[in-house]
């Protein structure tokens, strides 16, 4: 006899699940694509060359206003340029060190990042307000900060953000000297930047989500052709392997029963053993197809296909009890994954009613951010050492888990309970 208990804690249909795990497989292929086109952009910024180029330059304009027809023209004497240089060239260095210890995604090097920004905008607004006019060379500074923004679109607020707050202040710095004119380049210049970045960082995320759709459509038509393939293998076996095999059985049989009624021993028993050969045949050619086909179709065709199988197991043994808690909006279960499953619960299942000498066996099995599989039985109970002396069913079971990232565990609890934890990738 057999219970059927089936729970289930979604209220979204299979199609609007379907269409979710779509926006979801996009949205974490763009991720993956903005944080592999920020991490390549950052490897060559901060390579050793790269660093001490930048400290090179932020060096030379430093010290450029020693020579002094190169003074007349900046507007300002080494006492200003050189502290403030001295600042930026620090914070690119950090940065670059930042980036060696802990790489691009590092939590000290995106703080690194933000403060080299912040020194870079903050320095370069210095110089051109000490320069004494909003037509400076040290715009220069800010066009590096702009031209970066194609490599991080993540974080374009960020830098529109600080870029607008160091150009406003720029102005108003402007403003309070009375040079109308300063205060109309330097508002028309921050305005220009700020579009700039917005436009930079806009493209490169275009062209970032265009290269994730490929992807995702790759791997989507990837797995469609397999499951076809799955399915034409599946169909091939089971409509000629099998069908051929079934008809020796049945051919067996029938010689079976003649030599029977001839009354030779040794014949007999040839033939006996010829159809019990051909049945087991026949039984693993069909474990095959049911395989791949179970790997191809849908998880509620599986999930009915699983009950079916353990309720055939315990059938004439023992009554069973499944129970499958789906939350149907948690990530779909590959169609690798499956099989497994199947096979530890059949293998669960199967030992119950082989060795526990139990009443009732209970399956579970429960889908949310991973998958939990429940066997246990009110059985005698397991022995200690079976997993360590198994060299079947139990290691099989527990080499399974391990496969597929996740472990398995065996106690005794008034019988025995097998409990397979497996993680499920978003
Ligand atoms: N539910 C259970 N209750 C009691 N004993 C169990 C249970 N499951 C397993 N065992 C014990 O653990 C041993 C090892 O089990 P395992 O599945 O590895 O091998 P098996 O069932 O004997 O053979 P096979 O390789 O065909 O599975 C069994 O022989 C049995 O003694
Ligand atoms: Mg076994």
């Amino acid at each position: 006899m057999c219970w059927i208990l089936t729970s289930s804690t979604s209220s979204h249909s299979s199609t609007n699940a379907g269409a979710a795990l779509s926006e979801e497989a996009m949205d974490v292929e763009l991720d993956r694509a903005m944080s592999e086109h920020y991490a390549e952009g950052r490897r060559g910024m901060r390579s050793f060359t790269a660093t001490a180029l930048l400290v090179a330059i932020a060096a030379g304009v430093a010290l450029l206003p020693a020579w002094l027809p190169a003074r007349r023209v900046l507007g300002v004497g080494i006492e200003t340029t050189l502290p403030l240089t001295t600042i930026s060239a620090l914070s690119i260095v950090h940065a670059a060190i930042a980036f060696r210890r802990v790489g691009a995604h590092g939590r000290w090097y995106r703080a690194a990042e933000q403060l080299e920004s912040l020194c870079s905008v903050s320095c370069g607004a210095a110089l051109i307000y000490f320069s004494g006019s909003a037509t400076s060379v040290f715009w220069i500074y800010f066009l590096l900060f702009v031209a970066d923004a194609w490599n991080n679109p993540r974080d374009a607020k960020i830098c529109i953000a600080m870029y607008s707050v160091a150009t406003t202040a720029l102005a108003a710095a402007f403003a309070l000297r009375e040079a109308s004119a300063d205060v109309a380049v330097t508002a028309s210049l921050g305005v220009l930047g700020a579009v700039c970045i917005y436009v930079f960082a806009a493209s490169a995320k275009h062209r970032l989500r265009g290269e994730a759709e490929r992807r995702v459509l790759r791997s989507r038509l990837e797995r469609l052709l397999v499951e076809r393939e799955r399915d034409r293998i599946a169909r091939d076996l089971h409509d000629g392997v099998a069908a051929d095999l079934s008809t020796l059985l049945w051919r067996a049989r029938e010689l079976k029963e003649a030599v029977a009624g001839i009354g030779d021993g040794q014949a007999t028993s040839i033939v006996d053993d010829l159809v019990n050969d051909a049945r087991s045949s026949l039984d693993e050619l069909r474990e095959v197809v049911f395989a791949l086909r179970v790997s191809g179709g849908k998880w509620d065709e599986f999930l009915a296909e699983l009950r079916t199988r353990v309720t055939r197991l315990c059938a004439g043994s023992l009554r069973c009890e499944i129970a499958i808690h789906d939350d149907e909006t948690a990530p779909m279960v590959p169609v690798d994954v499956r099989v497994h499953i199947l096979r530890i619960v059949q293998e669960g299942v199967r030992n119950a009613v082989r060795h526990a000498r139990a009443q009732v066996v209970r399956v579970e099995i429960e889908r949310g951010a991973r998958i939990v599989i429940r066997v246990s039985d009110d059985g005698e109970g397991i022995p200690d050492d079976a997993l360590s002396t198994s060299r079947g069913g139990l290691s099989n079971i527990a080499k399974r888990a391990r496969i597929l990232g996740g472990e398995a565990s065996w106690s005794r609890n008034g019988g025995t309970e097998l409990v397979v934890t497996l993680p499920l990738a978003a």
